[in-house]
């Protein structure tokens, strides 16, 4: 009954890996996005110190964000601190923290 055991290992092991599209969770992407919040700063988006005006991320569609995140990462879109955060960040958590800010207020 070997060859069995093992076909039901290979089935756990099939069932436990990371689906092929990163299925964004909000919930995981709100405490993900502490760092992010520092700069991108709800309610007023203002960056805390020194204050400079950071784009709006809450209430942007996810798409939007993932393309912005994805485009900092691979340096389509240059920008030295986006792409220290952007490269920082696994293909789920891109979709995570799009998830929430979708979720997130848009304040002006
Ligand atoms: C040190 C400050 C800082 C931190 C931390 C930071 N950002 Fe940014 N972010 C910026 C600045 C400044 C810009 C504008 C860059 C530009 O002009 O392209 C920006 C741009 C963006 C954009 C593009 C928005 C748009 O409308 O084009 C997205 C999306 C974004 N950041 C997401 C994040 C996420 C997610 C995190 C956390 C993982 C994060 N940022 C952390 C400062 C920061």
């Amino acid at each position: 009954m070997k060859s069995a055991r093992w076909g039901l290992v290979a089935l756990a092991a099939l069932l436990a890996a990371p689906t092929a599209i990163a299925q964004g969770n909000a919930e995981a992407g709100r405490v993900k996005a502490n760092t992010c919040m520092g700069c991108h700063g709800i309610p007023k988006y203002n960056n805390a110190y020194p204050t400079y005006r950071v784009p709006k991320l809450g209430g942007q569609p996810t798409a939007y964000i993932e393309a912005a995140l994805k485009a900092y990462s691979n340096g389509e879109r240059p920008h030295s601190t986006m792409h220290a955060q952007a490269a920082s960040l696994t293909e789920q958590d891109i979709a995570d923290i799009a998830a929430f800010l979708a979720t997130a207020p848009a304040h002006k």
